[in-house]
């Protein structure tokens, strides 16, 4: 029966085959044009970025106001969420993330420890606030503290799905120095001497640093010389996305000093209801040729993107965005051995060499193709499964 049942499958696909040679007539090999990734008769991009759909610059150009995006052409970083009004540097479509760029906390001090004022007075405040549909990635980023006798206060504000609002959940990190080398200099690795590094917490939607003096030597040494204020000025609290920053004494601190912008990854989603209710509206925001991918941003609590299928790529959340690939211009080699490719609707099939026969439709194996007979085989291996069944 099992011996039936696959002679059954191959005889089907290879009729399978056969249609897909009548109907399909080899597609001319034109490179693949770069698709479209905006609404269209809309701004494709904003500085050298590409505005992917359902972001969008103007009215009608976004699916959703969280997606709105403005383009201040004036400065570094010209793409704005215009929600949160963070500027974003990258988007990762493919894995629903944004890279965005936020300035580090700070804060300078004298020899003695004074601080010295700094321009805007809010610099030792670090403060991201995203809208709903948005989490700071806590698979990609991580906590930095850096400094000596420095006093980092933490709040977070966790998206709470049982409270339909946000948990305050508040904490402390420290960097501290003392003496440790003969030279005065803080260890080669962030080991919370001069830095500490933590992991975040999922779910984040703000994430608030306050800088502040640590103390640790009382009140009656406040204003005495410290040695690590002469080598190490400022302190820096910041998110980073973990792979872009390395911490190292002898360059983190100059580098921090002249830049302070630093890259921070944050997830995104289209929608927050899952897929199978998606699936079951009228109202999923992925259209032809796509899929609903459940996406959970916040533990606890639905969301979904949408991905073109198999065989497809381009924008899924725009009419006709997901394109066919043809897989035989652009998988690296032809993929049929034995056979020549032919392009089909989201796959392809092999066409096999005279000696050769499908195995399947992307397979050929030696062996004649004696397809009138296979025709004839499978009509007889179905009727005497029918009989089988039937009986
Ligand atoms: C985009 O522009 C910025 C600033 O001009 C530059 O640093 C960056 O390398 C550019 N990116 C690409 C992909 O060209
Ligand atoms: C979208 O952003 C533009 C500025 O870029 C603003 O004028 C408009 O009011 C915003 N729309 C919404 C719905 O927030
Ligand atoms: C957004 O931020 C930029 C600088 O980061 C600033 O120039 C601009 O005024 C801000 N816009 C709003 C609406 O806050
Ligand atoms: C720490 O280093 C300073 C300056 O090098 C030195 O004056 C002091 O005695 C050291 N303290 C200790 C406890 O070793
Ligand atoms: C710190 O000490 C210096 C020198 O002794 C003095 O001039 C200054 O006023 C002191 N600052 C404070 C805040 O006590
Ligand atoms: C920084 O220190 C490390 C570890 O000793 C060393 O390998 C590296 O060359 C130093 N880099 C600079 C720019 O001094
Ligand atoms: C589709 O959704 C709209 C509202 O968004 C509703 O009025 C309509 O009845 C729905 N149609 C179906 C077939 O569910
Ligand atoms: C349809 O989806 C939009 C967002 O894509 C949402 O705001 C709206 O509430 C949804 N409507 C229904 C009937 O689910
Ligand atoms: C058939 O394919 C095999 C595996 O790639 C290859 O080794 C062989 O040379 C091919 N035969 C012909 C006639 O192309």
């Amino acid at each position: 029966m099992a011996l039936l049942g696959s002679m059954l499958i191959i005889v089907q696909l290879s009729m399978v085959v056969l249609l897909g040679a009548a109907i399909f007539t080899p597609i001319a090999s034109a490179a693949q044009a770069l698709l479209p990734q905006a609404k269209p008769g809309c701004p494709e991009k904003c500085g050298n970025l590409t505005i992917p759909y359902p972001f969008g610059i103007g009215d009608g150009c976004y699916l959703r106001p969280e997606f709105n995006i403005t383009c201040n052409q004036a400065s570094t970083h010209p793409t704005y969420l215009t929600r949160t009004n963070v500027s974003i540097t990258n988007f990762n479509f493919d894995e629903a993330e944004l890279q965005i760029a936020h300035a580090a906390a700070y804060s300078c001090h004298d020899a003695r420890g004074n601080k010295i004022p700094s321009n805007s007075g809010s610099d030792s405040v670090y403060y991201l606030m995203l809208p709903p549909l948005y989490t700071i990635s806590e698979t990609k980023n991580k906590l930095f503290v850096i400094g000596c006798e420095t006093f980092a206060f933490l709040d977070f504000g966790i998206a709470d799905p049982t409270l339909d609002g946000t948990n305050s959940i508040r904490g402390y990190s420290v960097a501290a120095c003392d003496n440790l080398t003969s030279n005065n200099k803080v260890p080669y690795t962030c080991s919370g001497v001069g830095c500490t590094k933590s992991v975040l917490v999922a779910g984040l939607i703000t994430f608030e640093i306050i800088l502040s003096y640590l103390n640790r030597f009382g009140e009656q040494n406040r204003n005495k010389t410290k040695w690590f204020y002469k080598e190490y000025p400022c302190s820096y609290a910041f998110l980073v996305e973990d792979s872009k920053f390395t911490y190292a004494p002898n360059t983190s601190f100059q580098q921090l000093s002249n830049n302070k912008q630093l890259p921070v990854v944050i997830n995104w989603e289209v929608g927050d209801d899952p897929c199978d209710v998606v699936g079951k509206s009228n109202n999923s925001s992925c259209k032809g040729n796509s899929k609903c991918v459940d996406r959970s941003i916040v533990p606890g609590k639905p969301g979904y993107i949408c991905k073109c299928l198999d065989g497809y790529h381009g924008n899924p959340y725009l009419t006709d965005g997901c394109q066919d690939i043809n897989q035989c211009e652009t998988l690296s080699s032809n993929p049929c051995n034995n056979g020549t490719c032919h392009n089909l609707d989201g796959s392809y099939y092999c066409k096999c060499n005279s000696g050769y026969r499908n195995q399947d439709p992307k397979t050929c194996i030696p062996g004649t193709k004696n397809t009138a007979l296979k025709i004839s085989l499978g009509m007889l291996v179905n009727f005497i499964l029918l009989a089988a069944i039937y009986i």
